[in-house]
C-alpha cells in the first residue's frame, strides 16, 4: 500500500542519533557499491561514514526518515552548489530509502516534506548509471514544482552526473 503524507515524517538528526545514521549509510554504500568500485573492509563494514559536519553545522541539514514512527531512509542537504560558486543553493548530498519499502512513495513525501521546509534554490546531481534516481527525482521534482524541470549533464573527474536545478516555495 502507498504510503500517505500523515506515515512519512522527518526527524532531525543529532548527534545523539549519529550512529543511527552511520548505521543506514552502511546500508547505503552497500547499495552504491553495485554502481562504483567500493570495496568491503575486513570488518565486514564498508566503514565509510557520514562525518559529524551533519549534526555540528548550521549549514547542513541531516534527517532521518520516519514511516509510522520507524526509520525508513535518511537525506542529508548542504548549503552551496557543488557545480557553480552559489552559495545559497541547497545541494542534495545523500538521500535513501530502504530497500523492503521502496515504490510506495516514501521518497516522494520525503522530499517534498524537505522543499517545504527549505524553501529556495535547489540542486540535485545524479550519477548517470543511476537510472532510477533520476526518474525519481525527475517526477518528484515536477510533482513539486508542477512545471516540467530538465537535467543538464555534467561531468567530473571521468564520473558523468545529470544535475537538476529548480526553485521551491511554501505551496
Ligand atoms: C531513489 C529512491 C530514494 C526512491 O525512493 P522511493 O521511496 O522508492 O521512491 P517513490 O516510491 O517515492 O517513487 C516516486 C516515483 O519515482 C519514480 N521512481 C522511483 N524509483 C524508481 C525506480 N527505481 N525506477 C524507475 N522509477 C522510479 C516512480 O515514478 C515513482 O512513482 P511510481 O512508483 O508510482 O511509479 C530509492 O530508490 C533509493 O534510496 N535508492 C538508493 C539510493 C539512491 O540512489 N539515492 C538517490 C541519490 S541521488
Amino acid at each position: 500500500m502507498n504510503a500517505t503524507e500523515e506515515d512519512v515524517v522527518l526527524e532531525r538528526v543529532t548527534g545523539d542519533s549519529a550512529s543511527t545514521l552511520g548505521n543506514l549509510f552502511e546500508l547505503y554504500t552497500y547499495d552504491f557499491s553495485e554502481q562504483l568500485p567500493l570495496r568491503i573492509k575486513a570488518s565486514g563494514r564498508f566503514e565509510l561514514t557520514p562525518g559529524d559536519v551533519w549534526w555540528t553545522r548550521d549549514d547542513h541539514f541531516a534527517y532521518f526518515i520516519k514511516l509510522h514512527g520507524e526509520l525508513a531512509g535518511f537525506a542529508l542537504l548542504r548549503a552551496g552548489s557543488r557545480v557553480t560558486n552559489a552559495s545559497e543553493v541547497l545541494d542534495v548530498a545523500e538521500f535513501f530509502v530502504l530497500r523492503g519499502i521502496r515504490r510506495k512513495g516514501i521518497g516522494r513525501i520525503a522530499a517534498h516534506a524537505l522543499f517545504r521546509a527549505h524553501a529556495g534554490a535547489w540542486e540535485v546531481r545524479v550519477r548517470q548509471t543511476n537510472v532510477g534516481a533520476m526518474l525519481f527525482w525527475s517526477k518528484t521534482v515536477e510533482n513539486w514544482v508542477r512545471q516540467p524541470v530538465s537535467s543538464s549533464p555534467f561531468s567530473v573527474e571521468g564520473t558523468a552526473w545529470n544535475l537538476l536545478r529548480f526553485v521551491t516555495s511554501s505551496p
